[in-house]
């Protein structure tokens, strides 16, 4: 199947100004682009609501009215209620805040599991409140083989004393979509609170987070075409009796409220239920078979590639259309820097994900990222294959 059969990716690329430029943007894991919808929304915010939130006045009270509207639309977007939402500035804030808060909770020598595959945003904060409290963390490894989390090592770490799993609900490294639901009943059946990184998988595949029986579930609306800004669902009986730093006149209501401090971003609220909105239009059905397509040709087209290696899963299940290279065994910044020079934006370096990096040898050097979104075509993933195949050739 060619990718436009599944998607009307001209009328998606339309929406995004930045999309007219004759630049390839594979570099969506990093962050994506936003349509025009999300730009008017920030804009529209500070025209026409700039204030401070529950006034007597006219931009307070559309302030105060974005601000409930984007906890609707992130408890929509997470499967969440709205009084499970707290808003930040980005995800490693809220969950450093989080892990805070959790490990005040906790006794010495009691256990944290975090994974091999997670961005370090859901590995450091457990590492410094471990320190912090003498806490015990392990670590669940990875396959290197397929670049999977291996769960059922994960499970073999689970015991009386474990009180938080950490993982990821896909790598932003690799791909690769680990078993939520089975980590979340493991995690539980230990009687441990089971708390994932959404950020990766938000643009690719819905987050359900109440489904999913996650206690904790955190996401940033910059990768998912909105601004940059964090959001945390918290379980509604967690965000209620887990301690929170608050000034002394803020509302404890509604509970997930309690761990935002000071005044948020309301442009990037107005924004961030814009970019939810633009998702419902789309759809996740549409997103999905538009990104297995292209994730497909890109395979097909790399087997074809000489010098290029892959790392991690080699088919289209199982992952989001992320793609880890070692390019004719080169420094990953030239084979980036020639790309920037043909028009192709992508990243390179350990994306933050020291964990899988670690296990698959690339902590020095890192590698090529390669990230598809929604609004990806056929041309680009040809264009950029072309692009890999002349560097390599080149070496
Ligand atoms: C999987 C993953 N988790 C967490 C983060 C950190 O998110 P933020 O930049 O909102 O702190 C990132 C950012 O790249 C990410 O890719």
């Amino acid at each position: 199947m060619r990718a436009s059969e599944a998607l009307d990716v001209a009328a998606v690329r339309a929406r995004f100004p930045a999309l007219a430029r004759p630049l390839a943007y594979l570099d969506g894991p990093g962050g994506s682009q936003v349509p025009e919808d999300v730009i008017e929304a920030i804009g529209a915010c500070l025209r026409d609501a700039n204030s401070n939130l529950d006034g007597a006045f006219a931009t307070s009270t559309a302030a105060t009215a974005i601000v409930a509207r984007a906890r609707e639309a992130a408890a929509r977007f997470t499967g969440s209620a709205p009084e499970e939402i707290a808003f930040g500035p980005n995800m490693t804030t809220l969950n450093f805040l989080l892990a805070h808060a959790v490990a005040r909770t906790l006794a010495p020598g009691e256990e944290i599991v975090v994974t091999d595959l997670d961005h370090d945003a859901n590995v450091s904060p457990w590492l410094i409140v471990a320190a912090d409290h003498d806490l015990v963390v392990r670590h669940a490894p990875i396959r290197t083989e397929d670049g999977t989390l291996d769960e059922d090592a994960l499970e073999g770490l689970l015991g009386p004393r474990t009180r938080v799993v950490a993982f990821t609900l896909a790598s932003n490294a690799l791909g690769s979509i680990p078993d939520a639901a089975r980590i979340a009943a493991a995690a539980h059946a230990a009687g441990a609170l089971a708390w994932a990184d959404g950020v990766h998988l938000a643009p690719h595949r819905p987050l359900r987070r109440a489904e999913l029986g996650l206690d904790v579930l955190l996401c940033s609306p910059y990768k998912f075409f909105g601004p940059h800004a964090g959001v945390a669902a918290i379980r509604r009986e967690l965000a209620e009796t887990l301690p929170a730093d608050r000034v002394r006149p803020a509302s404890e209501d509604p509970p997930g409220h309690r761990f935002e401090t000071g005044t948020q971003s309301h442009e990037a609220l107005a924004g961030t239920t814009a970019a939810i909105a633009y998702m419902a239009g789309v759809g996740y059905d549409a997103i999905e078979a538009h990104e297995t397509a292209l994730a497909g040709r890109f395979l097909d087209g790399l087997a074809r590639v000489p010098r290029v290696e892959l790392y991690g899963i080699r088919g289209v299940e199982g992952r989001t259309p992320t793609f880890c290279l070692n390019v004719g065994g080169l420094d990953p910044r030239h084979v980036t820097t020639e790309l920037a020079a043909a028009g192709i934006q992508a990243w390179d370096g350990d994306y933050y994900a020291p964990g899988p990096m670690r296990a698959l040898g690339l902590h020095d050097r890192g590698a090529v990222r390669i990230g598809l979104l929604h609004y990806n075509t056929d041309a680009e993933v040809d264009r950029v294959l072309s692009a890999l195949e002349a560097v390599a050739r080149a070496a």
